[in-house]
């Protein structure tokens, strides 16, 4: 398979345009059998259900190429789950779970040249996503919806890769307690943005968001959830109702286990503590883990020990070993590589 000409070392996380995208439509209380096209623009009604009142959900998931060259997929049977549960609390449909899979893996077959070799630092990111496409205008879910995915190469999340950034504590709340800040649905991303174009003005790389019922424990940032490492080498990792849950933090709360023979702690984390822990990172498919060196809460700092010019002894194993897997230069759990080529 020949490579599109890309600077793949080069690349940041935004969208380049490949060759071909999935789509299946619900009408009838039911999903057509779905196709690809080479169309990437999107037509529907101006009183379309995701236009009027945001109802739409998506997932995101990477193709990798190995050390010996297959191209895989990591757990997309995760990500076929949550966008299920994502799709019930705004009262949309089900895209089933094989189909989901299909999916994934004809948008990364049909789209090989797309996909950065082993060793680039890229990787193909996918972009599956379902909204309401049918006119609405009393509030009321839709009654046809449009499930979709492309992909597209991309680079780190954040500039300068594995260098440490520094995020800053926010004045916005993300998720209300029994809001949808558990789910993946555009409308948390929507209500992140001016929060996060303050903080980039602000010069900071991102936001922490604390619980919006007491603001005293750490939920997540606007697009990973955090994991620290304590002065004797745990990890503790936040849980919240109202926090999206990670397939990236589930895959490394295993991974600490199983594979380093750490502690783990999946507990609420008071801001309070932040202070004591000795490594801090965010995990996500975007952010894989990206180390944070400091955290400003309104002046006061945070310098976590591991400082800002590389990742903490404990965040590197995590990501030697996360990657590793992801790359097949280290054996996976059962069922978490989908090999696609
Ligand atoms: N939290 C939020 C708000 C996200 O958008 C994401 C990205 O998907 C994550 C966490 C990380 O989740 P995952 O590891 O499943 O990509
Ligand atoms: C992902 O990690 O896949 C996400 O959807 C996060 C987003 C901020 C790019």
């Amino acid at each position: 398979m020949e490579k599109k000409n890309i600077d793949w070392a080069n690349i940041g996380f935004g969208y380049i345009k490949t060759d071909k995208r999935y789509v299946s439509n619900f009408k009838g209380g039911q999903w057509d059998e779905g196709t690809l096209t080479d169309d990437d623009k999107v037509v529907i009604s101006e009183c379309a259900g995701v236009l009027q009142y945001a109802q739409t959900v998506f997932e995101g998931l990477k193709a990798y190429t190995t050390e010996d060259g297959k191209v895989v997929c990591f757990r997309p049977d995760l990500n076929a789950q949550r966008m299920i549960d994502s799709a019930q609390r705004l009262e949309m449909p089900a895209f089933p779970e094989e189909r989901f899979i299909d999916a994934v893996v004809q948008i990364v077959k049909a789209n090989l040249a797309y996909v950065p070799p082993y060793g680039s630092g890229a990787t193909l990111y996918i972009r599956p996503y379902m909204f309401g496409s049918s006119p609405v205008i009393g509030v009321k879910p839709a009654e046809e919806y449009q499930f979709r995915v492309f992909a597209t190469p991309v680079g780190p999340y954040f500039k300068g890769g594995a260098k440490p950034i520094t995020i800053k504590v926010s004045d916005f709340d993300r998720a209300a307690p029994h809001g949808t800040g558990n789910i993946k649905a555009g409308l948390n991303y929507a209500m992140s943005l001016h929060a996060i174009v303050t903080a980039h003005e602000e010069g900071y790389s991102e936001n922490m968001y604390l619980d919006a019922a007491t603001r005293t424990k750490v939920e997540e940032t606007g697009g990973a959830n955090f994991l620290f490492v304590t002065k004797d080498n745990k990890l503790v990792t936040p849980k919240s109702d109202s926090i999206l849950p990670s397939i990236t933090r589930r895959s490394l709360v295993y991974v600490a286990k199983e594979y380093l023979g750490l502690e783990v702690e999946e507990r609420e984390v008071f801001f309070e503590e932040v202070k004591d822990f000795a490594e801090c990172g965010l995990c996500g498919t975007a952010a894989v883990i990206s180390p944070v060196g400091k955290i400003v809460d309104h002046g006061n700092e945070i310098c976590f020990p591991s400082g800002m010019d590389e990742m903490g002894p404990v965040t590197k194993k995590l990501y030697d070993t996360l990657t590793g897997i992801q790359m097949g230069r280290i054996e996976a759990p059962e069922g978490w590589i989908k090999v696609i080529e």
